[in-house]
């Protein structure tokens, strides 16, 4: 069965990113992370690869990804970069500990529940090493009891308040070093896609949208 994150409207987005902000927001926040030459990043839910490449490009980083989608992964070795790719489920893939300088978790901590995946990068992170963070969030609490009863596994069914998020950081003994509000972006990113791939109906997303007053972060956390 085709995964909700296979449709060609993500994969064949501007910069092949499955999220809103694309490739700006990325740049923007690895600019604030400075990883350094050679540093190890992985990131997780890299659909194609998009970010690991920039990260290469722009750093000179040892680049790492992790999809279950194979047909993704497929296209992100398509393209001239140099990758290991692992093809696995987050919650089964058995990744070597203290290994990673900088985690990505761009629109997947939602998906993964963030208690568990925040744990997990802790393990796999050097100590001093970054986690850099975006996704959709709630900015008001009235909603959520709705959004609960959205399709299980899509990134707005997980979405949390800002102080939930900065509680479940905490719990998994990471220290923010970086918040920031980007909800802007959303005004350019197209609902009607969200809604088709994630097979939430329009109106029944817009509502739950509005319902949270639905906004968009980038964090960065440290071991
Ligand atoms: C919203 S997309 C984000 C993709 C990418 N991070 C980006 O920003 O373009 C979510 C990604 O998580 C992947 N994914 C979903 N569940 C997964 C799991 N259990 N283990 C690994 N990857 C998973 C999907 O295949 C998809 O590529």
């Amino acid at each position: 069965m085709q995964s909700m994150y296979e449709y060609a409207v993500w994969r064949d987005s501007q910069d092949e990113v499955m999220r809103p902000g694309g490739l700006d927001l990325t740049r923007e926040l690895l600019d604030v992370c400075e990883p350094k030459e050679n540093a190890h990043v992985l990131d997780i839910g890299c659909g194609c690869g998009a970010s690991l490449r920039l990260a290469q490009q722009r750093y000179g980083c040892y680049i790492f990804g992790l999809d279950i989608s194979r047909q993704l992964l497929l296209r992100a070795k398509n393209r001239p970069s140099v990758y290991s790719l692992i093809q696995g489920d987050v919650n089964t893939l058995p990744l070597a500990e203290n290994k990673f300088d900088l985690i990505l978790l761009e629109c997947v901590a939602t998906i993964f529940g963030e208690e568990t995946i925040f744990s997990t990068c802790r393990r796999l992170l050097k100590p001093g090493g970054k986690l850099l963070v975006t996704d959709l969030y709630a900015r008001k609490g009235d909603g959520l009891p709705e959004i609960r009863k959205l399709r299980k596994g899509t990134c707005i069914q997980g979405i949390e308040l800002k102080e939930t998020t900065l509680r479940n950081l905490e719990a998994c003994r990471l220290k923010l070093f970086h918040w920031a509000d980007y909800s802007a972006v959303l005004k350019n990113f197209p609902m009607k896609t969200l809604s088709a791939s994630l097979q939430i109906g329009m109106f029944e997303m817009v509502m739950a949208a509005n319902s949270v007053n639905l906004g968009y972060y980038g964090m960065i956390a440290e071991k």
